[in-house]
Order: C-alpha cells, then structure tokens, then sequence
C-alpha cells in the first residue's frame, strides 16, 4: 500500500527533498537544501509531493478558481497543495486547517517563502472537530485531499455538514477517496471502513493507514444533505479519485 497511495510518512531522499521537481513553487526562493524532508510527514509518498500538490491546483483551477476565489484545505498538512495556493490567491483567501501543528509548522517553515506568507497572510485552525466557523467567512472552495481516505464515517458527515454551512451557494467540495475494488483479486480489495477513529498520521496518532468508504454510503450521505456528488473523470494520482460534491439547487 505504500508505494501507491498516500498517506505514508515522509522518507529522506538522497537530495533531501522531492524526486520529481523543485522544493518550491516558482514564486519561492528557499534552498532546496532548507526542505529537507527527513522523518516529518508530508501528506503522501516523496516522489509525488510536488505532482500531488501541482494536481490540487490543477482540480481547483478545472472548477473555477480564480485568486478572488475563498479557499479552505481541510487537513492542510504540510502545505503540499497550501504552497502552490496561497501565492495565487487574494490577500487573507487561503485557510488552512491542520490539528498537527507540527506539520503545519514544517510546512510554513520549508515548503513555502515566508514573503509570500507576509503578503498574503493565509489563515489557518488547529481545530479538529471540522468547524470552520473561526474563520468567519463563506468559501467558495473545499478542498479535502487524502482526507476522507482516513476518516470515519461520522468525520466525513462533520465534513459535510461544515461545507453545507460555511459555503456559498454555488460552491465546490473537491475531495479525493479510495476505491475499495482496485481489480479482479480479492486481497487487494479494502472493507468499507466503519470504525469511529481516524486511521493514520495525525495529531493524535503516528501509525500509517488508510481506508476506503463504500460509494453508495458516500451518495446517500450527500443526499439526504441535498448534496449532488460525482467522480471526476481525471487520472488517479497515487490510487485515489477525485469527487466533486455541490448543493443540488432547485431547478
Ligand atoms: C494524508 S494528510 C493530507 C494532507 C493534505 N491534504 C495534503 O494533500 O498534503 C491528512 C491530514 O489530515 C489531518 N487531520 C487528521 N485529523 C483531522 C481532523 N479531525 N480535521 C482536519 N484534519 C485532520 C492530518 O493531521 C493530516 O495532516
């Protein structure tokens, strides 16, 4: 599972930093030698930390973002997507939540020029509980990456519930899942997770894991939200799907 999901802890590279491109976003002017990634967790497999931020980016940008465009990164962790965002955003657009703060800490310390921070002063919650009322505004995007692929069923609905109240009408939760059937043999298959704690790195835990929720479970927790819900045809990135969930508006 390691080699094609994410989720794991972050290994040293023999260069100290991603395989498969520069440290930072071009608008960065930290040393790659300064991102050393050693035993801190990065949010998924080093080779594709700067794809798997680059493809958040990318998803939102197919879905309208614009830098007037209010985004929160729920479970920001280490700014993998938040470095790429933040610079692209308005001033105070970016919002970041993230109970680990030594994640969020590394991250602010190495994947992102602290001018950029000045300038664009991203805001950011430790809270775990999914409350984004801190925040005190209405976003337009959600963004969930390899979030739902390690939370139970009841942090998926506070997820839910969350977006239904801190977003604008026509807003967009873009959030990534496992499937559970990856093929034809059964050992591979994962079990609709229905435990009630989150499984993997986080603040409260330092064992490595991942779940898969059954889609039919996902769909009527949208519906009786009046939530519309559909998976995005783009490639999946380190075995994971990308669902787009919207208000269903009255026709
Ligand atoms: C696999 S990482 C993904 C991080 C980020 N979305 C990315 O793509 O790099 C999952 C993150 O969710 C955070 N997390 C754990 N429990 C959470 C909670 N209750 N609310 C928000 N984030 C949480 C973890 O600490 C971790 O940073």
């Amino acid at each position: 599972m390691r080699s094609e999901t994410e989720g794991v802890a972050g290994r040293p590279s023999a260069a100290g930093s991603p395989r498969s491109g520069p440290a930072h976003p071009p608008t960065g002017r930290l040393s790659q030698e300064r991102a050393t990634m050693t035993e801190s967790f990065t949010g998924g497999p080093l080779a594709s930390f700067d794809s798997a931020g680059r493809e958040q980016l990318s998803v939102l940008m197919d879905h309208g973002l614009t830098p007037a465009s209010r985004v929160v990164d729920l479970g920001c962790g280490a700014l993998r997507a938040g470095r790429w965002l933040i610079p692209v955003l308005d001033r105070g657009h970016y919002c970041g939540v993230e109970p680990n703060e030594a994640m969020l800490a590394r991250g602010l310390k190495d994947f992102i020029d602290p001018d950029i921070v000045k300038i664009k002063q991203p805001r950011f919650s430790t809270n775990d509980q999914f409350d984004l009322s801190e925040f005190g505004t209405r976003f337009t995007h959600m963004l969930m990456r390899s979030v739902w692929t390690h939370a139970s069923k009841r942090q998926i609905e506070s997820s839910l519930d969350s977006f239904l109240k801190w977003s604008t009408p026509d807003a967009v939760l873009l959030t990534s899942v496992l499937p559970m059937r990856t093929g034809w043999k059964p050992w591979r298959w994962r079990p609709d997770y229905n435990g009630q704690e989150w499984v993997g790195i986080s603040h409260e835990s330092d064992q490595p894991g991942m779940v898969a929720h059954r889609m039919r479970w996902i769909r009527s927790a949208c519906s009786t939200r009046r939530l519309r819900v559909c998976r995005l045809r783009r490639e999946p990135l380190n075995g994971q799907h990308w669902l787009r969930i919207t208000q269903d508006r009255p026709s």
